[in-house]
């Protein structure tokens, strides 16, 4: 039994919908969350500075004594995945949990892989899923609308705006016959019934935030590190303002936020 809280960090909020699976998967382990809303998005930059924001955020976990990491975030785990080998604590990113269910749950061995730029540019996902098997085809676009409007609340499926641009970025894979659909992007849940209706009901979307957290268990369970008998909780960080972050965080993770929001200097880890 390890009772140290799990550190997950995001570039923002979206990592938040993994929190939301792990409380529930794991409700009595603690986590601390750093959201780095202070250089959101990630998405859009260079390599360097992904690999760099990365190291950053986790020596602040670190830096808060937790057992081991997770990069809730699409693009870091896919262009930063080696972060591990640099970390004393074990580390998890969303790449490998989220292909290997999508390796699981097709059945025509056509997959499409949605996330932002960066992670469709770095390939990852592609590499993984060959890893896994060779035969499979893939098929990936990015989605660079998808994170800000889920930020500003713009994901209801009968909302128009999101639909439309769902129905633009999803058309061609939808032409692919792909039968399983990666949501590469923690902040891609929220957008679930607008993509299943784009894409139709026969395809099944596989959510990295949940992968993710399902993959954890099996990891503390495995090393005997889990803690399923204590009290529960978040603790939350963030790099830019507090005030506002209680509001989208609540959609985020599907419940009210207990506890306070604290800022952190992140340039300073
Ligand atoms: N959280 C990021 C991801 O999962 C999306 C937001 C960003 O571009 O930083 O890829």
């Amino acid at each position: 039994m390890d009772s140290r809280p799990i550190g997950v960090f995001d570039s923002g909020l979206g990592g938040l919908t993994a929190v939301r699976q792990l409380t529930a998967s794991m409700p009595g382990e603690r986590i601390v969350y750093f959201g780095d809303t202070g250089r959101v998005p990630y998405g859009s930059r260079s390599r360097e500075t992904i690999r760099r924001y990365a190291r950053q955020d986790a020596a602040f976990l670190l830096s808060q004594g937790v057992k081991m990491i997770i990069a809730a975030c699409g693009t870091v785990s896919s262009v930063a995945g080696d972060l591990g080998e640099s970390l004393p604590v074990p580390f998890l990113g969303v790449l490998r949990p989220t292909a290997e269910a999508a390796a699981r749950a097709t059945r025509t061995g056509r997959i499409g892989v949605i996330g932002t730029t960066a992670t469709i540019r770095s390939g990852s996902y592609r590499r993984a899923l060959s890893a896994i098997d060779p035969s499979l085809q893939v098929f990936d676009r990015d989605c660079p609308l998808f994170v800000p409007l889920v930020e500003n609340g713009f994901f209801s499926v009968e909302d128009p705006i999101p639909r439309l641009t769902a129905e633009r970025y999803l058309a061609p894979l939808r032409e692919t016959g792909v039968d399983t659909l990666i949501l590469g992007c923690t902040h891609y849940p929220l957008l679930e019934p607008v993509v299943q209706q784009v894409m139709g009901r026969n395809v099944t979307l596989i959510d990295s935030g949940r992968e993710t957290a399902l993959a954890c268990r099996r990891f503390l369970d495995a090393q005997g590190m889990g803690c399923p008998e204590q009290q529960g909780g978040c603790r939350f960080y963030v790099s830019d303002r507090t005030e506002g972050f209680a509001d989208i965080a609540q959609i985020l993770l599907g419940r009210q936020l207990e506890g306070a929001v604290e800022h952190i200097d992140i340039e300073s880890y």
